[in-house]
């Protein structure tokens, strides 16, 4: 099954019905199930589901996005460096326009057919698109810090903000001091090439 093979629907407030998805981990199965029309009505984020044509109601896969942005005065300067010459190979912005992929999950029965890449790309694609309605130079995840999960997102063409965590609890202005490991990993994609190629397509 590809995505190709599923239809894309936006979430529909007491309409969407998550309650038989399940990807494992219920954290954000709870966040569809009871937060995500909430979440959407605040407008923090809006959420999407790729569903079967035949059976709409077996949701096989969702996301939600929203508006965010790489704040660099506060990255570590190696960092700033690379990010702003990636961007412009001289200047740098204070920041730069990002679309954050706060929430993803495969549904169980359809993992390891590599819909997660997949959709990674879709919402790469989507948000570089011609009738994007504001400027999104990057796509940023929160990873949970499990070493498969950063590896799959890197292998996602992801690259980790930080190289130590000690430096990205500075920027998240938390207590430097308390070891413990972090919860999640900022994570970022530069979508440039993609909206270069895409014109180059055409
Ligand atoms: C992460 C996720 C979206 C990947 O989707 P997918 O369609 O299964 O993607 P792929 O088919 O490319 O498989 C991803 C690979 O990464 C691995 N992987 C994903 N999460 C992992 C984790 N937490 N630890 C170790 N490996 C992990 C998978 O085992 C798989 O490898 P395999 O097929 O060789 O076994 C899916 O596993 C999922 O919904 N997980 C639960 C929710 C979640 O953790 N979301 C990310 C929040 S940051």
């Amino acid at each position: 099954m590809t995505l190709n093979d599923l239809v894309f629907l936006p979430l529909v407030p007491g309409k969407t019905d998550f309650s038989n998805f399940d990807c494992g981990r219920n954290d954000i199965n709870d966040f569809f199930l009871n937060d995500a029309s909430d979440y959407q009505e605040e407008l923090f984020g809006k959420t999407y589901v790729f569903v079967p044509e035949d059976t709409p109601t077996n949701i096989v896969a969702a996301f939600t996005v929203a508006n965010a942005s790489i704040f660099t005065k506060r990255l570590p300067n190696a960092r700033k460096k690379k990010i702003g010459y990636e961007v412009h190979q001289s200047k740098g912005l204070i920041n730069y326009p990002a679309v954050l992929l706060g929430r993803l999950g495969v549904d169980l029965r359809y993992q390891h057919a590599h819909l997660g890449p997949q959709i990674i790309d879709f919402v790469a694609q989507w948000f570089t698109s011609d009738d994007n309605k504001s400027g999104c130079r990057h796509l940023i995840v929160d990873a949970y810090n499990e070493p498969g999960l950063i590896d799959f997102y890197q292998r996602n063409g992801l690259k980790l903000f930080f190289s130590t965590e000690q430096q990205e609890r500075e920027y998240r202005a938390l207590d430097v001091n308390i070891s413990e490991k972090l919860e999640t990993r900022l994570m970022y994609r530069d979508l440039i090439l993609l909206k270069r190629n895409s014109l180059r397509a055409k």
